[in-house]
């Protein structure tokens, strides 16, 4: 969507994966403060997106949005201004639908009221669901909400949470920043991989302005080992997915801060270039060693070697097979490592990965010095 966001992919945190309906404006202002004095905030993790369960179950006198007065009773605007304080944005939730998923009231047919609300509140991005649809189609229900959202005179980042209905990727480009490629992630390694590869399969539609979302992150979550979550966070940024944190940022282990606070990783997600990474490869039995790529700003290419055997694994790539040149010398860098390992990478390239785990690197042209 041209309305001057979404230039890399969105960056920040959401309350559903762990908090689900468990929230309250405390929870909100405290995860506020965490990923400022954590370092997140720094790093780019700046939209704090408050998920289902805000509003009040039913509208007020004149049809308006309310927050819950049990568990948000300073208001939205209050909750905005303090995270503006802070440097940071706010997001909020509504449904394409009579009701949200946790049947708070839905904002089909009030659009130009419930965007009104929002801008006034000072909200900066809004999620928008799917549930109660009354059946109407999504490429019907959601652009009535990016109009209402640009004739707020607002800028707001619009992300689409249709589910992967009717394949986003076809239609909702002129519609929203992001839009879902699938339904809700779980917090399991089946879970992540079927996603990453549904969300594979869209990589050509997404660009500055428009992302695909295989949804939020569940790093720190407790259900997938370290190096699963390596591996979930190095091929979200690769795909140039949103990093939306999903965990409890006020109580992180050190595990988990190392993964969602690698910076040579995150730059690939919000480099410039804005193409999504993909599947090239697979070799092994059935494919499970896996070579995912693709390529940044300056000639460079980022690579991301990840053994989805069951046991851990040599992968082999040869050069010209993710799209570099085979006689052509490389530096090669690791981004986990955050080592440079060689200055003279030429032909083929290769490393012993653990079971699920990834590795990734940046390739960048060697250098070659000029002989008279
Ligand atoms: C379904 C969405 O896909 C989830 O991300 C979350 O927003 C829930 N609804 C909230 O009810």
């Amino acid at each position: 969507l041209n309305n001057g966001l979404a230039l890399t992919p969105q960056m920040g945190w959401n309350s559903w994966n762990f908090f689900a309906c468990n929230i309250n404006e405390t929870v909100i202002r405290d995860t506020a403060d965490a990923l400022v004095s954590t370092g997140l905030a720094d790093l780019g993790y700046n939209y704090v997106n408050i998920d289902d369960c805000w509003s009040n179950v039913k509208r007020g006198k004149k049809d308006q949005l309310l927050p819950d007065p049990k568990t948000f009773p300073s208001g939205i605007k209050d909750l905005a201004d303090y995270v503006h304080g802070k440097g940071l944005k706010l997001g909020i939730y509504s449904d394409a639908g009579i009701f949200t998923c946790q049947v708070r009231p839905g904002s089909l047919h009030h659009e130009k009221a419930d965007a009104a609300i929002f801008a006034s509140w000072g909200v900066d991005y809004l999620k928008y669901d799917n549930c109660y649809n009354l059946g109407i189609k999504p490429k019907d229900r959601y652009p009535p909400m990016r109009d209402a959202l640009n004739s707020t005179g607002r800028q707001i980042f619009y992300s689409l949470c249709e589910w992967g209905q009717d394949d986003p990727a076809l239609w909702a480009g002129k519609v929203g920043n992001s839009w879902r490629t699938t339904d809700d992630i779980q917090d399991t390694w089946k879970s992540m991989t079927d996603i990453a590869d549904k969300n594979n399969k869209w990589a050509s539609y997404a660009g500055p302005g428009g992302w695909n979302d295989p949804d939020m992150l569940e790093v720190g979550n407790g259900g997938m080992t370290f190096a699963e979550y390596r591996a979930h966070f190095s091929i979200w940024a690769l795909m140039k997915a949103p990093l939306l944190i999903g965990c409890d940022v006020r109580n992180m282990t050190k595990e988990t801060m190392e993964i969602l606070s690698n910076k040579e990783v995150i730059q690939v997600n919000q480099d410039p270039l804005g193409v999504q990474g993909r599947r090239i490869l697979g070799q092994g039995k059935n494919g499970c060693q896996e070579v995912w790529a693709g390529p940044l700003s300056g000639n460079r290419l980022a690579v991301v070697l990840w053994n989805r055997c069951e046991e851990s694994a040599n992968i082999i790539v040869k050069l010209p097979s993710v799209g570099l040149d085979g006689s052509s010398p490389y530096s090669v860098r690791d981004l986990w490592k955050h080592e440079t390992l060689s200055e003279n990478v030429v032909g083929t390239f290769g490393a012993q990965v653990d079971v699920h785990d990834c590795k990734m690197y940046i390739f960048t042209p060697a250098v070659t010095v000029a002989s008279s």
